[in-house]
């Protein structure tokens, strides 16, 4: 690995922290209207940071939503060509009194940056512009041709760059893309993320009587939206988690039994994940699944929020005349979403309780993804990350979604490369997110040395 490299991340600590706390600081909730000029704002700090690190045609793209960023160096002819890619944007950092620190005032605290953002993704693909500026500073030039596009609609599910990709295939063209969103399986274990799940979201509105009712003069024998919803989403899944959508296992291709031993082989234990991350009583799902294969390539459905009716201090008796659910389902790869939205709209339309009327939007959609572990730029990758970690590199999948990598591997032609350095317990998404600072920095000499490595 380059010496140069370590010695300029080492001689620079304290910078690449400030630098990163400043962006942090930014409220860049993508989801949420107030926020838009912080949005706005994060992408103004991403884009200087790229020039300053050295690269050329530094672009802050608008879109219909919040904008891209885009920059190029495209002097190393005869090199590969790496499409770095990562979101500026966060996700809401309620419920706030759950925080120790506040979200947007990042603190260190035992090894950790605590703060909404640290890991997902802003401490991330800071890595990549931090490794981009070590690599000028030390050798005058980059190893490869990079292209680099952060944006800013990752965590509502990335309209934007799935449009924008189509129509600029040239302008993106690569031979990778390398993307840090992802975590280590454990710490110290150099980890490849090689499958995501896809996602289909949406929202599920009741319509039951044409206003709300007294529940004593109307009360068995008028339709409730609530109870009518609580109802429709009851019949979606069976107590051991089988989804009961007609159809919705059509196209699942379970994982080849090479990958599935290779799971088993990797530590793990139900006991810890329960205590650590979940901390419930128990776990629950497919009782004939090992928990990797649940979370990792079994397709899901989950609600997360039902609003509707009375839910102040005291007792109002009502009759709801609408209530509105939202509602997800992870895909695993060779599913399609558009075909998941059509069962579900046939599901809902079927099972749609008596005088309720639902109707589906849906808000977002992309497919899951596989990598070919074989492709030569993810064993350069894999070869650079075991030497950094001096173990060799686990390949695994994860049950999150980056909807755009999808897009790569279908418009661009190029597999990504999903080089994440968070933890399991960073708490992405949750009160508390964390990263280890540890990981930050070896998070920039990682991806340098990989860029160095795949140049030669
Ligand atoms: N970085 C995550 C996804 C992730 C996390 C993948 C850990 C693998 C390991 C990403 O920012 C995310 O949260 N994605 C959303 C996508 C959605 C809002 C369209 C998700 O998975 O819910
Ligand atoms: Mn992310
Ligand atoms: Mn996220």
């Amino acid at each position: 690995m380059s010496k140069a490299v370590s010695i300029w991340v080492d001689s620079h600590r304290q910078r690449l922290l400030d630098e990163l706390f400043e962006l942090i600081r930014i409220p860049s909730v993508s989801t949420l209207p107030e926020h838009v000029p912080d949005v706005a704002r994060a992408a103004a700090f991403t884009a200087d940071k790229l020039r300053a690190a050295g690269l050329e045609n530094v672009e802050i793209i608008p879109t219909d939503g919040h904008p891209l960023v885009y920059a190029d160096w495209l002097h190393a002819p005869g090199k590969p060509t790496v499409l770095c890619y990562g979101h500026y944007d966060v996700q809401p950092p309620d419920p706030l009194d759950l925080w120790v620190s506040p979200p947007f005032e990042p603190e260190l605290r035992n090894g950790n940056i605590y703060a909404r953002g640290a890991v997902d993704d802003k401490g991330q693909f800071y890595m990549h512009v931090k490794a981009i500026e070590a690599l000028f500073a030390v050798h005058g030039k980059l190893p490869v041709n990079v292209k680099v596009l952060i944006e800013g609609e990752e965590e509502i599910g990335g309209k934007s760059i799935s449009k924008f990709v189509p129509l600029n295939k040239a302008k993106l063209a690569a031979d990778v893309a390398l993307v840090s969103d992802t975590a280590l399986y454990a710490e110290g274990l150099p980890t490849l993320c090689i499958g995501l799940r896809g996602l289909v979201y949406m929202e599920i509105v009741a319509q039951g009587p044409s206003r709300d009712l007294h529940s004593g003069l109307y009360g068995g024998a008028a339709p409730n939206a609530v109870y009518g919803i609580i109802e429709l989403l009851s019949k979606f899944k069976d107590a051991d988690g089988r989804i009961l959508v007609p159809g919705i296992y059509d196209d699942v291709v379970d994982p080849a039994p090479e990958e599935l031993a290779s799971w088993q082989s990797l530590p793990f234990s139900e006991a810890a994940m329960l205590r650590d991350e979940v901390g419930a009583a128990s776990l629950t799902g497919e009782p004939d699944r090992s928990v990797l294969e649940r979370v990792w390539s079994r397709p899901t459905m989950e609600v997360h929020g039902i609003a509707g009716g009375f839910t102040g201090a005291g007792a109002k008796t009502v009759i709801p005349a609408t209530a509105t659910a939202k509602v997800s389902f992870r895909l695993v790869p060779n599913q399609k979403p558009e075909a998941v939205v059509a069962a579900v709209k046939a599901f809902v339309e079927a099972h749609s309780p008596k005088g309720v009327v639902c109707t589906v939007n849906v808000l977002s959609h992309g497919p899951g993804l596989l990598v070919n572990p074989n492709h030569p730029a993810i064993e350069v990758a894999a070869a650079a990350f075991a030497e950094m970690m001096g173990r060799p590199t686990v390949f695994t999948r994860s049950g999150g979604s980056i909807p755009i990598v999808g897009e790569f591997h279908e418009q661009l032609g190029i597999p990504t490369i999903l080089m994440g350095l968070g933890l399991p317990d960073d708490g992405l998404h949750s009160p508390n997110e964390k990263f280890k600072l540890a990981n930050y920095y070896l998070g920039i000499e990682t991806v340098a040395h990989f860029l160095e490595m795949y140049g030669d």
